[in-house]
C-alpha cells in the first residue's frame, strides 16, 4: 500500500488569484475610460495631458541620426552623460541651483518612473506621505504599493490654493515625505514664491524629503515664472525635482523625462532604478542632449501656449 496519500484539489483549497492584489481598490483609470468614450464620439480627447502639436522636426531628425550612428545599445545606468550636463547647465541657469550631473541627476522613463521611484526608494511600511488633493492619479498607488499611507490635503475651488496652516497640521511624526505638483495637473494653479516659502519653513525644522512633480514647468502663462523647489536651497537639499520632456516637447510617447536630487538621496534613488528599468531610450537621450543647448526650444513654450 502506498503511503503517500493522493490530494484531490477542491475549489475549497485555492485562494482566488485576484485576492492577492496590492492595489484591491484600483479599477480602470480614468484616462483609459474618457479615451475609449473621445475615440468611440471622435471627441477631442482633454482627460490626458498629452499636446497634439507635431514634434520639432529638428527633434526627430536627431533621434534618426542618433539610430543610424549606432546609438542602440544601453545607454549608461544614469543616463548619457552629455545629456545629464545639458539638463544640470539648464537648471542652473533657470534656477540657479548646481546639480553634479555625476551623482545628482539620473535620466528616467518619463516623470512618472522618476516619481515611482523616489517613492519606492524611501517610503516604508506606515509612512505617511501628504499628498495634495485633486492630485495627477499615479502617486496613490505608487505610495500604497510600498505600504505608505498618503494623507491628504484637499484644495478647493474657486483659487485651488494651499492653506498652509491646514498643511502643517497634516504632519506627524511618521510624515516622511511631501509631494507637491506645480504647475499643477488638474487644477492649473501653481505654487508661488511665497507658498514655496511656506513650505520651506515648514520643512525646515523635520527631515521630510519632498517630492515635486514639475513636468508643467514650461507652461506657464502671464509672465508668471515657475518656481523650482531647487530654487530654494532649504527645499533642494531634502527635494527630488522630476520633469518631462515629453510634456516639454510634444513627445509624451517617448516617455523620456528626468531626475534631480542632492547626492546622497540620489544614491538611493539610483539603487531601486538600476533595477526597475536598469536605463533609458539611448537615441532619444542623445539626441535631446543636442537639441537641449538650444534653450530657445523649451524656453518658448510658455509663447507658444499663450
Ligand atoms: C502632473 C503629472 N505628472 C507626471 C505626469 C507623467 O509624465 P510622464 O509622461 O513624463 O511620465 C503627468 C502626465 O500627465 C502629469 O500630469
Amino acid at each position: 500500500m502506498s503511503v503517500f496519500k493522493i490530494h484531490t484539489f477542491t475549489t475549497m483549497d485555492y485562494t482566488p488569484l485576484t485576492k492577492a492584489s496590492k492595489l484591491p481598490e484600483v479599477k480602470t483609470t480614468i484616462f483609459t475610460t474618457v479615451g475609449n468614450l473621445a475615440r468611440k464620439h471622435k471627441a477631442i480627447n482633454l482627460s490626458q495631458g498629452f499636446p497634439n502639436f507635431k514634434a520639432d522636426s529638428k527633434l526627430k531628425s536627431l533621434v534618426n541620426e542618433a539610430i543610424n550612428i549606432g546609438y542602440n545599445q544601453y545607454a549608461p545606468m544614469q543616463g548619457y552623460y552629455g545629456l545629464r550636463e545639458v539638463i544640470s547647465d539648464k537648471i542652473e541657469t533657470l534656477h540657479n541651483r548646481q546639480y553634479n550631473p555625476e551623482s545628482e541627476i539620473t535620466v528616467t522613463v518619463g516623470a512618472t518612473q522618476a516619481i515611482f521611484t523616489a517613492i519606492t526608494a524611501f517610503i516604508n511600511k506606515g509612512d505617511e506621505v501628504i499628498v495634495i488633493k485633486p492630485a495627477y492619479d499615479c502617486y496613490e498607488p505608487a505610495i500604497t504599493l510600498n505600504g505608505g499611507i498618503p494623507i491628504y490635503v484637499q484644495l478647493d475651488a474657486p483659487d485651488y490654493k494651499i492653506d498652509w496652516t491646514a498643511f502643517q497640521n497634516k504632519i506627524t511624526d511618521k510624515t516622511k515625505m511631501v509631494l507637491i505638483n506645480t504647475p499643477q495637473n488638474p487644477s492649473g494653479t501653481i505654487l508661488t514664491k511665497w507658498d514655496m516659502e511656506q513650505l520651506e519653513k515648514i520643512l525646515k525644522p523635520t527631515n521630510i524629503i519632498l517630492l515635486s512633480d514639475e513636468v508643467y514647468e514650461h507652461i506657464i502663462f502671464d509672465g508668471q515664472v515657475h518656481e523650482s523647489a531647487s530654487r530654494f536651497p532649504d527645499l533642494a537639499n531634502r527635494s527630488f525635482v522630476c520633469a518631462s520632456f515629453g510634456k516639454t516637447f510634444h513627445v509624451t510617447g517617448w516617455k523620456m523625462g528626468y531626475c534631480a536630487a542632492p547626492a546622497e538621496l540620489m544614491a538611493e534613488f539610483r539603487k531601486v532604478h538600476q533595477f526597475a528599468v536598469f536605463c533609458v531610450d539611448h537615441p532619444v537621450q542623445r539626441a535631446l542632449a543636442i537639441y537641449l543647448k538650444n534653450p530657445s526650444h523649451y524656453l518658448d513654450l510658455n509663447n507658444f501656449y499663450q
